[in-house]
């Protein structure tokens, strides 16, 4: 049986958890832009009160977090990536939460969106880049920045100027569902074992 033409099921990963973030107003655009994509069925994962212990060890409150986490990761056929930059790079807590994660990432596409200062967050997004590389997953070519990000926004968390961004979204989603599809079909024909 073909899932050719089902909707790609896609988990937003937010991750920004600073007390005072600005993350969650970016993260309602985009998960507008998602739900307004027929062939997307998004879910959220927020690295904001998940209680992920930097050392691994499988304690209660890690096993609580990943029982939320962790199927939304394996079920998604998809993801997409909301990145701050701090210190030209993305934050601590995403990165822990990736690599708390491992065959959930494999062979599945990964859309990067970033914000921050002058650099709109772009060497995050990089550095993002190459951590996806190692597992196996792929970083679609378009990504959607916001330089400033707060200035970009206004008081109720709307876009000032919708166009730019809609019109970036629009492109670097529909790289990641033609992705998804093949990446799909692919592994119903013949799993990914790495090789
Ligand atoms: C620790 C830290 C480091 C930062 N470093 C950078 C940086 O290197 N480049 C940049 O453009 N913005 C930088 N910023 C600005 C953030 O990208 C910006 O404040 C963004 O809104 C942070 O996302 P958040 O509010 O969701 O945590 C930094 C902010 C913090 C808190």
């Amino acid at each position: 049986m073909t899932t050719a033409t089902e909707p790609l099921r896609v988990t937003l990963l937010v991750g920004s958890n600073r007390h005072g973030r600005f993350g969650p107003v970016v993260a309602d655009w985009l998960l507008d832009r998602l739900r307004d994509h027929e062939d997307l069925l998004p879910e959220v994962v927020d690295v904001a009160g998940t209680e992920l212990p930097t050392t691994f060890e499988p304690t209660e409150e890690a096993k609580a977090a990943l029982a939320e986490i962790t199927p939304k990761l394996a079920g998604a056929d998809a993801f997409v990536v909301l990145t701050p930059e701090y210190n030209h790079s993305f934050p601590a807590g995403l990165k822990n939460l990736i690599d708390w994660h491992f065959t959930e990432w494999r062979a599945k596409p990964v859309a990067l969106v970033s914000y921050g200062g002058l650099a709109g967050g772009l060497r995050a997004t990089e550095h993002l880049r190459q951590v996806f590389a190692e597992l196996h997953a792929v970083t679609v070519r378009d990504t959607v920045s916001f330089h400033n990000a707060g200035a970009s926004f206004d008081d109720e968390g709307r876009l000032r100027d919708p166009s730019g961004p809609d019109a970036a979204a629009k492109t670097m989603l529909d790289q990641l569902v033609w992705w998804g599809r093949a990446l799909r079909e692919a592994k119903e024909k013949r799993p990914y074992d790495g090789a």
